[in-house]
């Protein structure tokens, strides 16, 4: 039994396509037509007229050049032979026929024929190169980022759809505006300085905040760069903008977190670091009352006692002020620094969780590394948190010593490197593509951000987090930081 549905299908697809042919070949029908029929009256209208052949061939070019606008190529040539016709016909003798026995005459329609081609090609050629142009500048409004373009006076004259949605100004409310009070910019730099920077190397990137037309202030990833003329002479910046302010959110949220976990996780050892001096403070203030209280006060032992009381301070400060920069969000300040001084500062916050996890430290610090770059209390806080890590994971280890190892090294890469070593239970390998992963523990009390945010730390210096099982027991982790290029060390 025949199946009419099909059939229908199959209909309705061919007149679909027949229609969308038709569409297409539109314009040129049109052109034919309307162009054959005006040829034909402005050549006839011209003899009429008593016009020579040169007034209708000028006409006729016209024509044709307009016509080009609409139709296609082919039917622009197809035009031009129409009207060579129509020139024959009322211009060349014999008159009224489509013959020429004039060289004269052949020669003047040559030349018409060849003009109107080429003026067709070129009509075409513009044509073809503003849809170029057309589609570029859709792709430009296709794009979620921001784009704009201000002149070198900071003037805004190019906003694209992206820049609506982020910013909430319209284009029209945008074009002619000064760009940075517009949005109320501010970048992490003198903005003369990006300018300076931009025009001098090309190029500028980095995180600007902006404020949105409905006063919300965003984060935006910014990439600038010059617009130069034929003469190489600026005249424009481009700055493309992704929003980030979701990405930023989440990631000071989650630093938050990391850094209340650190401080939490180091409250015994601080406590028991602080005890020490405080111990110290109570016990040489005794005895210079001691030795002032005497029937004959000893000045001397008594100011021994006050200055021991000065230094023992001065630690428990020292104490305070390291975890109180753990605690604190600064901004990243990237500075030359010896990396073995970061060991040595978290060595001391350590203590009291390596006497209650019965955990024997050993360091292997290379005296002679290269100068590191980097954000002291940000390196300290990822040591801290792989130490602690290493450190508990050594928690279900009774048959074997309980040994943590950092070690300081030089890379390959002409970076330095810092290894947290455990003799502990190791990575499970179905666990190991998750480990960096926000909120992924496998501790009941874990939080699960720590090896996240060290990452984030290591990659925002430039360098690389690494993770990796030890033939025998244990994991290493080890991060990198690169190090002040040799021109800059030998300008040290
Ligand atoms: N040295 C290590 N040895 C074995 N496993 C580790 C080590 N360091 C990290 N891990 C694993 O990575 C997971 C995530 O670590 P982290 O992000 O610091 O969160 P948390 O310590 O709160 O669990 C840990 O739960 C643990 O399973
Ligand atoms: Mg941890």
């Amino acid at each position: 039994m025949d199946d009419p549905v099909p059939d229908a299908v199959r209909r309705a697809m061919r007149s679909s396509v027949i229609a969308k042919q038709f569409a297409q070949i539109r314009p040129t029908v049109l052109a034919l037509a309307v162009g054959g029929i005006a040829l034909a009256l402005s050549t006839w209208l011209s003899f009429q007229l008593g016009a020579r052949m040169t007034v209708a061939a000028s006409v006729c070019v016209t024509e044709i050049a307009l016509l080009a606008l609409i139709g296609s190529l082919a039917s622009s040539i197809l035009l031009s032979v129409i009207a060579v016709c129509c020139l024959d016909y009322f211009f060349a003798s014999p008159l009224f026929y489509l013959r020429v026995d004039l060289a004269r005459d052949f020669w003047a329609l040559t030349a018409f024929f060849v003009t109107s081609s080429t003026v067709s090609c070129l009509v075409h050629r513009a044509r073809q190169l503003e849809a170029i142009h057309r589609e570029q500048a859709m792709l430009l409004e296709l794009t979620h980022d921001s784009v704009t373009v201000r002149d070198i006076s900071d003037v805004i004259t190019y906003w694209n759809r992206g820049a609506e949605t982020l910013f909430g100004w319209k284009k029209d409310e945008a074009l002619g505006k000064m760009s940075r009070s517009l949005l109320r910019s501010r970048y992490p730099v003198a903005f003369d300085e990006i300018k300076r920077t931009v025009l001098e190397i090309g190029y500028w990137e980095g995180e600007v905040v902006h404020t949105a037309k409905n006063g919300s202030v965003l984060a935006a990833e910014s990439r600038c760069s010059v617009l130069r003329n034929k003469h190489g002479l600026p005249v424009a910046i481009l700055e493309t903008g992704t929003d980030i302010t979701e990405r930023k959110r989440k990631e000071e949220a989650l630093e938050s977190v990391a850094r209340a976990t650190t401080i939490g996780e180091l409250g015994a050892s601080v406590a028991h670091e602080l005890g020490q001096p405080l111990a110290a403070i109570s016990a040489h203030s005794a005895a210079g009352i001691m030795w002032l209280n005497r029937d004959s006060p000893n000045i001397d032992e008594a100011l021994s006692s006050l200055q021991l009381v000065a230094a023992e301070s001065r630690r428990a400060a020292e104490i305070i002020r390291r975890l109180r920069a753990l605690a604190k969000r600064t901004p990243p300040q990237v500075t030359r620094l010896a990396i073995n001084d970061v060991v040595k500062d978290v060595i001391p916050l350590l203590q009291r969780e390596l006497l209650n996890h019965q955990v024997t430290l050993k360091t292997k610090l290379d005296a002679d590394l290269p100068t590191a770059l980097g954000d002291q209390v940000q390196l300290a806080q990822v040591t801290i948190n792989l130490a602690m890590n290493a450190i508990q994971a050594m928690d279900a280890v009774t048959d074997r010593p309980r040994e943590l190892v950092i070690e300081s090294r030089c890379g390959d890469a002409g970076d330095v490197i810092i290894a947290v070593r455990d003799s502990g239970t190791g990575i499970e390998a179905e666990n190991a593509p998750r480990l960096f992963e926000p909120f992924f523990t496998t501790k009941p009390e874990g939080m699960g951000v720590g090896l996240s945010i060290c990452q984030a730390i290591i990659q925002s210096h430039g360098g690389e987090l690494r993770l990796r099982n030890n033939v025998e027991h244990g994991a290493t982790v080890e991060f990198s930081v690169p190090t002040i290029a040799p021109r800059d060390a030998t300008q040290q």
